[in-house]
């Protein structure tokens, strides 16, 4: 129905109560159980049955990063083609895999964009002779409605990948609708850096993200939902994510964003060790600086029955020991004007609260001017300020939850009455500072009728400030965020390696099992 409304309108523009409708898909991938043959026929029925479901009601659907097939059953992706990917044509590259155009022809059927993210094969220019013969990249392709490929995207900030590729330069990839969007579309680590995702908004001025994942969890700053509601926040833009769902390895989160109008939809699996397979679709504005247009989030479910254990396996921010802090004293009613310093930040904090429930664990007041490093040589300098949930008195416990004595992880813990955070935040050319709120309830952020923020320029910072706008008691992260990118000192040695640990190990297996299968099938 809107696909007629809007033939009409968009010759005069987007006027109010245009949408589209968008679906993002929460996807679990079969590692083990199989051939890869049948490993791969199972993540397509998948990916067909999805896309069948959304036939009719999305205009444009994305798959998340790493969950369709194995580098034993590579595609080639071509940049662009005229026609339908669906049927072969002369002069065809004979690597495109069967099951990349069983998925152009499932587009064409639904008459729907869709995005993947696949394992790509690509020839080596003349000049080199690696002993594979061939290159990797990790790619997203879009389809438009006829199945013809518009977009191709090959991951720049590569996240322990030692065998893929990566393209000389970032790529800025993008793509139009005939709804009228443009879309820019990166995947999943990309968007702790400028380049390409940053550019994207910056440079390109694009309004409509798209962005394929497998993400990591980590507390207190940095679960999936938490950090894309507030990246879609900070840069202004609708934001179309779609995550890999493996709980036990810390994979989970897919949400649809609407700038400052939060969450449209949303789904982090926390309380199940299998992951899902499950579309979310809503209707999203073409303008995206129409104020209070998007229409609400429908019910959440919100922990009625609380007591979950969280299956979700999370990582830990791994420089804590670094932060300026102080613990909040758990006495009833209690109350406290703070200012906090490190470096170049200064935060000054109120807050009133009173403990709740039989175990109401603890929370830190924090601010932290450092150097963040990822993996192999990635660095951001990172300045924040804000109030985490901690499980006793030492800083180590901050950031991990656990079920209590008398309880689940989830549980009521301590109320707070009033929150706000002042803080003063240097100028420089490349940040980006947002708003990182994540609550007991499946590890979502704060919606914007919950918080608000503000902003102010003077000569050599930026003043910020937020506010709790009603009492809440399932608060593990109530913070402000700025990722300076690229601004690190420290230029390579150095710097122990965090908790990724864990995630590398995950990795590992995931690999060892694709050799399995290289094996057994040799
Ligand atoms: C299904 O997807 C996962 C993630 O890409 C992959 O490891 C698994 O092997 C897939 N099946 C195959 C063989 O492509
Ligand atoms: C591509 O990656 C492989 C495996 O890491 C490496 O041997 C090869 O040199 C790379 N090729 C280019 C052009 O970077
Ligand atoms: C605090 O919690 C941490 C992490 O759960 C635990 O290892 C440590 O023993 C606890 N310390 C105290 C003093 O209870
Ligand atoms: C901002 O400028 C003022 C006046 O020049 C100076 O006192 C202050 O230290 C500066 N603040 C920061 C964070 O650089």
């Amino acid at each position: 129905m809107f696909r007629v409304l809007w033939l009409l309108g968009c010759l005069s523009g987007a006027s109010a109560g245009d949408f589209y409708t968008a679906g993002v898909a929460e996807f679990r991938p079969l590692l083990m159980g199989g051939s890869s043959e049948q490993l791969l026929a199972d993540n397509l029925s998948g990916y067909l049955e999805l896309i069948a479901s959304a036939s009719g009601q999305a205009d444009i659907l994305v798959f998340p990063e790493a969950t369709l097939n194995s580098v034993l059953q590579l595609t080639a992706v071509p940049e662009s083609t005229e026609q339908s990917l669906c049927e072969a044509q002369p002069g065809d590259d004979e690597y495109i895999a069967s099951f990349l155009r069983q998925l152009a022809c499932a587009a064409q059927e639904a008459h729907l964009y869709l995005v993947i993210n696949v394992k790509e094969r690509a020839e080596e220019s003349k000049e080199e002779h690696s002993p594979r013969g061939y290159l990797v990249y990790n790619t997203n392709v879009v389809f438009d409605r006829r199945g013809a490929v518009v977009s191709r995207y090959r991951k720049w900030n590569l996240y322990l990948e030692p065998s893929t590729n990566r393209t000389e330069l970032p790529q800025l990839a993008t793509f139009s609708t005939d709804f009228g969007v443009t879309f820019g579309h990166f995947v999943c680590f990309d968007m702790l850096f400028y380049e390409p995702a940053q550019e994207l908004v910056e440079q390109l001025g694009i309004r409509h993200v798209i962005v394929t994942k497998m993400f990591n969890s980590e507390l207190p700053f940095l679960t999936a939902s938490q950090f894309q509601q507030g990246w879609a926040w900070a840069n202004r833009v609708n934001l179309l994510a779609a995550g890999a769902s493996l709980p036990l390895a810390g994979m989970s989160g897919s949400g649809i964003y609407a700038t400052r109008q939060g969450a449209l939809a949303r789904l982090m699996v926390t309380d199940q060790v299998e992951g899902e397979r499950k579309l979310l679709l809503a209707s999203v504005p073409l303008n995206p600086d129409e104020e209070e247009s998007a229409k609400p989030l429908d019910e959440e479910p919100q922990s009625p029955e609380k007591g979950k254990t969280m299956s979700l396996k999370l990582l830990q921010q791994p420089d804590l020991q670094e932060f300026t802090t102080w613990e909040l004293p758990m006495v009833a009613s209690s109350s406290v004007v703070k200012r906090l310093c490190q470096a170049d930040l200064c935060c000054e904090f109120e807050a009133q609260w009173t403990p709740v429930g039989p175990a109401p664990g603890t929370y830190r007041l924090g601010v932290w001017v450092g150097e963040r490093r990822y993996e192999e040589e990635q660095y951001s300098t990172i300045r924040l300020c804000g109030l985490f949930a901690c499980g006793n008195s030492s800083v180590d416990s901050c950031g991990l939850v656990a079920d209590t004595d008398v309880g689940g992880w989830d549980d009521d813990q301590v109320e707070f009455v009033y929150l706000s955070i002042r803080g003063e935040f240097v100028h420089k050319p490349r940040r980006l500072i947002m708003p990182s709120t994540v609550t007991r309830s499946h590890l979502y952020a704060l919606q914007p009728s919950q918080f608000s923020w503000s902003q102010e320029e003077s000569a050599n910072v930026t003043h910020i400030e937020m506010e709790l706008r009603q009492a809440h008691r399932q608060l593990l992260t109530f913070a402000i965020y700025g990722n300076y990118y690229d601004e690190h000192a420290g230029g390579g040695a150095g710097g122990e390696m965090g908790a990724p640990k864990d995630h590398y190990l995950i990795l590992v297996l995931m690999g060892m099992v694709t050799m399995m299968h290289l094996i057994r099938e040799r």
